[in-house]
């Protein structure tokens, strides 16, 4: 099943209980938490402390995506927190292979993001493992940005990998979804579309994971 991932980043954090309480009415079943740190884009959200408090009201799937330059620190403090993924920047880590299996050493499905301006052959020698990659469909940093259609190539390459090496990862996408492009992203071969603003932003939450996940799932039966 292709999952709708509502990002917080969109939500009001004056009422974030409520928020994250509307997108599980409308079915999600994973939650997409931004971490950024003000060096590795330049922004700065939550850091454990928030997740810890989340974890308590929510029994979605926490997925942690870390938008920071030190993830080998941070990355155990937002599992002990609650995170159930966590997906690290291509970009980010130095040794991207003892990063991503110190995350499932701790317990956590581990991802790697690729920012838009780095190939999908950047990941070959770490495919064989992780647990899921996350495209960036935008430039890390905000939401409510511009998708890039490129995205697609890049999933359609994943997917294409994915079979001819017969892997198991998950294939995310991150960045300007609605259900204007939905269906290309699915049909390219992706698996977990996030979506903050397109959810957060709309008059009606749950109704709007509803329809992204309606229109995911029409796509999903077109490609199969
Ligand atoms: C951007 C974040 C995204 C963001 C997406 O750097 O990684 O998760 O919340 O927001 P939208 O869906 O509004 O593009
Ligand atoms: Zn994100």
């Amino acid at each position: 099943m292709v999952q709708i991932v509502p990002s917080i980043l969109s939500a009001d954090f004056a009422r974030l209980g409520e928020d994250i309480a509307k997108v599980e009415q409308g079915g999600a079943q994973m939650l997409h938490i931004d971490i950024m740190d003000g060096h590795f884009v330049p922004n700065l959200t939550f850091g454990p402390p928030v997740v810890e408090s989340i974890r308590k009201i929510s029994n979605l799937i926490f997925d942690v995506h870390l938008m920071i330059e030190d993830p080998d620190t941070y990355a155990p403090m937002f599992i002990a927190a609650g995170a159930n993924q966590v997906s690290v920047h291509q970009e980010a880590c130095r040794h991207l292979d003892r990063t991503l299996h110190m995350i499932q050493q701790h317990g956590a499905k581990a991802g790697v993001v690729i920012n838009p301006a780095t190939p999908v052959n950047t990941l070959d020698d770490v495919l064989d493992f992780v647990d899921f990659v996350l495209v960036m469909s935008v430039n890390p940093g905000f939401g409510g940005q511009a998708f890039i259609p490129n995205s697609l190539n890049k999933i359609r390459q994943l997917a294409a990998l994915r079979e001819q090496r017969r892997l198991n990862f998950s294939i995310e996408i991150d960045g300007g979804v609605s259900t204007k492009n939905a269906a290309d992203i699915v049909r390219a071969g992706c698996d977990w579309l996030v979506a903050g603003s397109f959810v957060f932003h709309s008059a009606n939450p749950a109704a709007t994971v509803k329809e992204l996940q309606q229109t995911a799932s029409e796509a999903l039966l077109a490609r199969v």
